[in-house]
């Protein structure tokens, strides 16, 4: 496993963490609302809620400001001997950051949370540029992902 700078340290998401920079290293990835701090903490309550189902990650500094984000969602299917799958989502390294292994580390931790929880495989997303990143954390390109935007 990769290990992780002296001064970095990876852990589940807290319910502080609104104030710590959650959303402004998400917003790398993708246009972030910011929907402010309560409804934030409602979110994170509502994911918690389901027990064993969403488990979210950050790498944080020494000033414990987050650097690294990524998620992961247990499905719960009736095939496979009611097997689970585990969905890899939105995962973000601060630019600043970028390129020192947080991104494989947090792909880690979340494919050892996936098989830990008995998902028989785990699976994401991505764009293209994106491929080889992935490929480097030991996944395969495997058929094509389909959207419809409401
Ligand atoms: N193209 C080719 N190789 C890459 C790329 C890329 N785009 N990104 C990383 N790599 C390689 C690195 O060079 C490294 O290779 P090495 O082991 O031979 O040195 C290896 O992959 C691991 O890279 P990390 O340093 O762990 O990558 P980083 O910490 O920068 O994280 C990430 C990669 C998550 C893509 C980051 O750059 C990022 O946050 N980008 C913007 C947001 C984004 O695209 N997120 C992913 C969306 S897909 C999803 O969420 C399921």
């Amino acid at each position: 496993k990769a290990a992780l700078p002296q001064d970095l340290h990876i852990r589940p998401l807290a319910s502080s963490d609104y104030r710590r920079g959650h959303l402004s290293v998400l917003s790398v990835l993708t246009v972030v609302t910011d929907p402010g701090e309560a409804a934030w903490v409602a979110q994170f309550n509502a994911m918690r809620a389901a027990p064993r189902t969403y488990y979210s990650i950050v790498i944080v500094d020494h000033s414990d400001k987050i650097v690294a984000v990524g998620t992961v969602f247990v499905e719960r299917k009736f095939l496979r001997g009611l097997g689970t799958v585990g969905h890899i989502e939105d995962i973000a390294v601060d630019k600043s950051q970028q390129g020192k292994k947080l991104g494989l580390r947090i792909i880690q931790a979340l494919s050892g949370i996936s098989e830990n929880s008995g998902c028989y495989k785990t699976i994401l997303n991505c764009s293209d540029s994106n491929i080889p990143f992935y490929q480097k954390c030991g996944f395969e390109k495997k058929e094509n992902e389909m959207a419809k935007y409401a």
